[in-house]
């Protein structure tokens, strides 16, 4: 059974296992709860069982007018199970206020997003990659 969760109460890095697959330099389990803890919005996806976190999604917000989200991933060995569809329904309705909310992703991904009613756009981006373990 998976559980979705807004809090890190009893959080611990130990339990951050096996993100940022594919990432050439993934941020420390350490890193990713401290990411955890300084983004605005957030929702865990945790297997009961074993009580493992196995997914999750951040969103960082002007608190006004935008909210943005920056990260979603499912661990692969829980993918295509629903729980991505499961982050992104719960992400949406706590962003539901916001005028704008926006996200970056490969054209391989945007049949995912449609399903919420995303739409297509231009964007720009910068990547520092010194910098993908984190500040
Ligand atoms: C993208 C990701 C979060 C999807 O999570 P998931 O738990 O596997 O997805 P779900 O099982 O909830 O799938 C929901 C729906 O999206 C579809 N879907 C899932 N991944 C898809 C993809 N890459 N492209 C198109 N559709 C996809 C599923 O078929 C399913 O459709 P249905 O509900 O009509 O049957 C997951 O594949 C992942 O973590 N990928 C690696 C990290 C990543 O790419 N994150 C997104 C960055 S923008």
């Amino acid at each position: 059974m998976i559980k979705y969760i807004n809090t890190l109460e009893g959080i611990t890095p130990q339990q951050l296992e096996g993100f940022f697959v594919g990432w050439l330099n993934p941020l420390t389990q350490e890193k990713h709860l401290e990411l955890l803890e300084k983004t605005d919005y957030f929702w865990l996806a945790i297997d009961v069982e074993s009580n493992k976190v196995v997914g999750f999604i951040t969103a960082i917000s002007d608190q006004v007018l935008a909210a943005y989200i920056p990260l979603l991933e499912v661990v692969p060995s829980y993918q295509g199970k629903g729980i991505g569809r499961r982050l992104v329904e719960l992400m949406l309705d706590t962003l539901k206020d916001y005028y704008m909310i926006d996200l970056l992703c490969d054209e391989e991904k945007t049949p995912f997003y449609k399903k919420f009613g995303m739409y297509k756009t231009t964007a720009m981006m910068f990547r520092n990659y010194d910098q993908q373990g984190g500040k």
